[in-house]
């Protein structure tokens, strides 16, 4: 059956990078057969200038129908002070898709282990992942109050948000090495005293994998001094949203670094929703138009989705082979210290997939 994938080119070089990732699209379904239709919604600021808001009803309508989203970047100076932003279509598209699982894979290219800012020996092997709870938490909670002289900020956990997020991260261990370290600050925090206890408890269904928990300020100290002991992080919102960005930096340049969202599964009781594949960098507004913008993470976005969403490994291997090969070649955005365009490493990317057999 026809895959509806829903795009959301946004703003800055997303168009740039979401031309470059369908036509990797494009190549790899030709290979496996993989049949899908695009539907491009406006979001973001290029949707502010046509309706108004960031998240038109249309705009979601259409991802909610969709089998998966795909999102290349919003934001743009333009709206740094205004009352609209662009950013509230990102929060308001995860909370409307109960995208409560964000994934970010940090892996490091054995190519480009001199980019990063730590020592080669610190960073060659590096390969885990960040999973992030993303729509519970300090960033929803009520009360939120801010008055001259006072401000509140509210965190709330139930059990079962966090009995979801737990167990999705002992599922992916257990396709990876086995290991997940859960971070809280539990020696303060009410919230994560109980994540602790659930976290747990969830471990109990899970023997094969092994459980260790860090304290959110001992967990950011490792990402720098041993990063390599870690194989999946699960954690809470705001701990998740500062550690991955702390993460990101390893191996040397965002426009390498694709994520994932996932809310319940399509299909499963209670409905679901399709999951949303993004890069983790923004709009980049300082290189946007000049045709450099890196489209890997764009590129391996796609692929994400293809095994998540599609189930098809072997085209995200295909993809994940590809963009190896051509980093591994040197064909390298300014970003990564060379000077090829985002069209000539996205036609290198194309080339591998279509010289497979
Ligand atoms: N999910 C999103 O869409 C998202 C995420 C973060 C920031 N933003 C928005 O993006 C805008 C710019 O934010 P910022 O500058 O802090 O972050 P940014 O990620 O856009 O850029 C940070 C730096 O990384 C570089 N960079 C990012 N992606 C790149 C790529 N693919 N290739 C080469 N270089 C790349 C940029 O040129 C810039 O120097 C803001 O409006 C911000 O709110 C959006």
């Amino acid at each position: 059956m026809t895959k509806k994938i829903v795009t959301l080119a946004g703003d800055g070089i997303g168009p740039e990078i979401m031309d470059a990732g369908l036509k990797v699209l494009e190549a790899v379904a030709k290979k496996t057969g993989f049949d899908y239709e695009i539907d491009a919604q406006p979001f973001g600021g290029a949707a502010i200038d046509v309706f108004g808001e960031p998240l038109p009803a249309k705009t979601l309508n259409a991802a909610k129908n969709a089998d998966a989203v795909l999102l290349a970047a919003i934001g743009a100076p333009k709206y740094e002070n205004a009352k609209i932003r662009p950013e509230q279509g990102l929060l308001a598209i995860r909370k409307e898709l109960g995208l409560f699982a964000n994934i970010r894979p940090i892996r490091v290219h054995p190519a480009l282990s001199h980019l990063s800012p730590l020592k080669v020996d610190k960073v060659k092997g590096i390969d885990f992942v960040i999973v992030r709870e993303l729509t519970g938490g300090i960033y929803f909670g009520e009360p939120r109050v801010l008055e001259a002289e006072h401000a509140v900020d509210t965190n709330v956990y139930s059990a079962d948000e966090i009995r979801r997020i737990a167990t999705y991260a002992f599922e992916l261990a257990r396709t990876r090495r086995r290991k997940v370290t859960s971070v809280d600050k539990q020696n303060v925090l009410a919230t994560s005293k109980l994540w602790r206890n659930v976290v747990e408890d969830v471990h109990k269904n899970y023997p094969d994998v092994t459980l260790e928990h860090q304290l959110v300020d001992s967990c950011a100290m490792i990402l720098i001094t041993d990063p390599k002991r870690f194989d999946v992080i699960v954690t809470e919102n705001l701990f998740g949203d500062i550690l991955s960005d702390e993460a990101s930096v390893l191996p040397g340049s965002l426009g390498l670094m694709p994520s994932a969202s996932h809310g319940a599964r399509k299909g499963s009781a209670g409905g679901g929703n399709p999951s949303l594949y993004e890069p983790i960098h923004g709009s980049a507004p300082d290189i946007a138009g000049k045709g450099i913008a890196n489209p890997l993470a764009m590129i391996l976005s796609v692929a994400m989705m293809l095994g998540q969403s599609f189930g098809d490994l072997t085209a995200q291997k295909l993809i994940e082979s590809a963009t190896d090969s051509v980093l591994t070649s040197g064909i390298l955005t300014p970003d990564l210290g060379g000077n090829a365009s985002t069209e000539e490493v996205t036609g290198a990317v194309v080339q591998w997939l279509m010289s497979k057999e």
